[in-house]
C-alpha cells in the first residue's frame, strides 16, 4: 500500500491538477504477470483529458519520475509499470513485521468507537444449527477484524428465549417431562417434548389453548412458569457454552429476547406518539408503503409482542446503552426481508442512527446439495461434528507426527479449525458444503494446509538456530522471495479491506496465498544452507509465521508450533 501511496505521489507530482491524488491511486493496479513488473497506472483515463494516445503519455510521464524505490520504469502499451527496488522494499518489510510482531497490519480507523455485533443467537430448547454455527464463526471473525481496525467490538448473543414456544414446552413437560432425562440431555429432551405437542395437538387441540395459558402466565410472571422457563434456558445455555467452548467464541452480552419484555412498551409509545401505529385486523402494525415494503407487525390483537418489536428494542438499547458507531447483525440471508423492516421503522422513528445498522447476511450450510435442517429428530448435532473432526485430526496426527507431544490440544486445534476455516475462506453469501473429508485436507486450501505451513516455516526457525533480529540486514534473491515479500507487505490492506466489506474471507484467503507463495519459496530455496544470506531468509521466514499466525487468528483459528 506503501508503494501504491508513494507512486501515485510521484505520478501526483508530475500530473499536477489533470487527476486527484485519490483518484491515481485507485487507478493503480497490480500488472498481470510478474515479469511486467510490481505496479501498473493506466493511462487510458488521461488520454481522453489530453486527447493524446497512452502511450505517448506513459512515455513523457516515465521520463519524469525518480524514485530511490523504483528500480526501473517501463513503458508497455498504454500503461506505466514499476519494477520495485527489492532489496530497498524487502528490508523495510521484513523489519517492519519483525518489528510490529502480532500488531502488524493494525490500524487506528475506527478511534475506539464501538461496533456491536449480534451473532450466534441461537434458540433456547432448540438444536444449535448450521446456520447458528455460520452466524458464531463470521460473527466472532468480523469482531476480531473490527478490533484489527482500531474499533471496539461488542459481541451480542440475542438468545431466542422468548415466545410462545415455551408456553407448549411449558404444557409438554408438565404431561411428559422427566427432570431426570432433562437436566442429562437437555436439548434432545427439550425437543422431544416439543415435537410430541405438536403431534398430540394434532389430535387433541386442547393442548394449544393449555399452550397459550402457560405462555400468558409466563408473561404475567407467573412463578411455576417462570421457573420452567428459566430452568429450560439454563439448561440450553450449559449445551451452547460447549460449543462456544470448543469454538474458543465468548460473548460480551447474552441479552436475548426476554431482556427486551419490559422494554417495548416505551417503544410502542414512542410510534404511538409519532402516528406511525396502524390498526389492522385489530393488529397494530407500521405501514411501510413508501418503502415498498410489507407492514411491519408490531402488537397482535391480543397483545402479544413479536420478533420484530423486541429487535425495535434491541436497537434502541443497543445505541443508548453502547453508543455505536455502527450495528451489525449477522444473520441469515433469509432473514433479510425482517432487517430491511427494522432499519425503516427506526428511519420512520427519525433515528438518523438507523443508516448504521447493518445486516450481514449469509448463505446456506448444505450437505450433499440439500439444506441440513432440524427436521423432526433428524438434526445434525454439531457438537459431535466437532467431535468427529477432532477425533479425524487426531487420527492424522497419529499418522504424520506420532511423537509429537500435546497430541490431543493439538488434534483439537486443527480438528475445529478445519470447521471454521471451511467456512471462513468462502465469500459469506456462498453456500457452502459440508465435508468432512475436505475440510481436514493437508494440501488445498484449507485450514489445516495453512496451520501446517505455518508449523513447517517454526519448525525452520528452530532447526536454523535462529535468534530474532529487527533489523538484519534484509538481502535476498529470487523472484519467490519477492513473492512472499509482496504477500506479506499487501497484509495491512487486507486487514481494511475485510472490515470495508464485511467480508472474513478475504483473511482467509489472504491467508492461503500467503502459505502458498512461501512453501513455493521453501520448495525452491534451500533455507537453512549455511552462507551469507540465511539470517536474511530465516528473517523472512520468521516475518511469514508471524503473519500467518496473524490472520489465522483473525479467523478465529490457533496456529500450533508444531503438529
Ligand atoms: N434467534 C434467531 C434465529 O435463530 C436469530 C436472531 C438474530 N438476531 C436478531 N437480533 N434478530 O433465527
Amino acid at each position: 500500500m506503501k508503494y501504491v501511496n508513494e507512486f501515485a505521489e510521484q505520478l501526483h507530482a508530475v500530473l499536477q491538477e489533470e487527476l486527484e491524488l485519490d483518484k491515481i491511486a485507485s487507478l493503480i493496479e497490480k500488472p498481470k504477470y510478474s515479469n511486467q513488473g510490481d505496479l501498473s497506472f493506466p493511462c487510458f483515463s488521461l488520454a481522453k483529458i489530453r486527447k493524446a494516445a497512452p502511450q505517448k503519455i506513459a512515455q513523457d510521464i516515465s521520463e519524469k519520475l525518480h524514485s530511490p524505490l523504483f528500480d526501473k520504469i517501463e513503458v508497455m502499451g498504454g500503461y506505466l509499470n514499476v519494477f520495485l527496488n527489492q532489496k530497498a522494499v524487502s528490508q523495510e518489510v521484513v523489519q517492519e513485521v519483525l518489528k510490529e510482531g502480532s500488531r502488524y497490519g493494525r490500524n487506528n480507523d475506527g478511534k475506539e468507537g464501538v461496533i456491536t455485533i449480534d451473532m450466534s443467537s441461537p434458540n433456547i430448547a432448540k438444536p444449535f444449527s448450521m446456520g447458528h454455527l455460520r452466524s458464531t464463526v463470521i460473527g466472532n471473525a468480523l469482531a476480531l477484524i473490527v478490533e484489527k481496525n482500531g474499533y471496539k467490538p461488542v459481541k451480542i448473543n440475542h438468545l431466542g428465549d422468548w415466545g410462545t414456544q415455551f408456553g407448549k414446552l411449558i404444557t409438554a413437560y408438565k404431561l411428559w417431562g422427566s427432570e431426570e432425562k432433562v437436566r442429562s440431555n437437555p436439548i434432545k429432551e427439550l425437543l422431544e417434548l416439543y415435537v410430541r405437542f405438536h403431534e398430540e395437538a394434532e389430535k387433541n387441540p386442547a393442548l394449544e389453548d393449555e399452550g397459550r395459558r402457560w405462555f400468558k402466565a409466563l408473561e404475567d410472571g407467573d412463578q411455576e412458569a417462570t421457573e420452567l422457563w428459566k430452568w429450560f434456558r439454563e439448561e440450553s445455555l450449559k449445551e451452547f457454552e460447549e460449543i462456544y467452548q470448543l469454538l474458543n467464541v465468548s460473548f460480551d452480552s447474552y441479552a436475548g429476547e426476554a431482556f427486551y419484555n419490559d422494554k417495548m412498551d416505551a417503544v410502542i409509545e414512542i410510534l404511538d406518539q409519532k402516528g406511525l401505529l396502524t390498526l389492522s385486523d385489530s393488529a397494530y402494525v407500521v405501514k411501510l408503503d413508501e418503502e415498498e415494503l410489507p407492514p411491519c407487525l408490531i402488537r397482535k390483537s391480543d397483545g402479544a409482542t413479536l420478533y420484530a418489536t423486541r429487535d425495535l428494542a434491541a436497537a434502541k438499547y443497543r445505541k443508548d446503552h453502547y453508543d455505536f458507531v455502527k450495528s451489525l447483525y449477522v444473520v441469515g440471508n433469509e432473514q433479510s426481508l425482517h432487517f430491511k423492516q427494522l432499519k425503516a421503522v427506526l428511519s420512520k422513528m427519525g433515528y438518523a442512527w438507523a443508516d448504521d445498522i447493518s445486516h450481514i447476511p449469509f448463505g446456506m450450510m448444505l450437505k450433499d446439495g440439500k439444506k441440513m435442517s432440524t427436521r423432526k429428530g433428524k438434526i445434525i448435532l454439531l457438537e459431535k461434528v466437532l467431535k468427529e473432526t477432532i477425533d479425524m485430526a487426531l487420527k492424522i496426527i497419529n499418522e504424520r507426527n506420532p511423537s509429537l507431544e500435546n497430541k490431543e490440544e493439538v488434534a483439537k486445534q486443527v480438528g475445529v479449525g478445519a470447521v471454521i476455516f471451511h467456512d471462513l475462506k468462502n465469500y459469506r453469501m456462498n453456500d457452502i458444503e459440508f465435508s468432512m473429508e475436505d475440510m481436514l485436507r493437508f494440501e488445498g486450501e484449507t485450514g489445516p494446509y495453512v496451520q501446517y505451513t505455518h508449523a513447517r516455516a517454526c519448525s525452520l526457525l528452530r532447526k536454523g538456530g535462529y535468534k530474532p533480529d529487527a533489523s538484519v540486514d534484509v538481502a535476498l534473491e529470487g523472484d519467490s522471495a519477492w513473492e512472499v515479500v509482496k504477500t506479506l507487505e499487501e497484509f495491512p490492506v487486507i486487514v481494511r479491506r475485510a472490515l470495508d466489506k464485511y467480508d472474513p474471507s478475504l483473511i482467509g484467503k489472504y491467508a492461503i496465498d500467503l502459505a502458498q507463495s512461501f512453501n513455493k519459496y521453501y520448495g525452491e530455496v534451500r533455507i537453512l544452507e549455511e552462507d551469507s544470506a540465511k539470517a536474511s531468509r530465516l528473517a523472512l521466514v520468521h516475518a511469514v509465521t508471524i503473519v500467518l499466525a496473524e490472520s489465522l487468528r483473525l479467523v478465529g483459528l490457533e496456529a500450533p508450533q508444531e503438529m
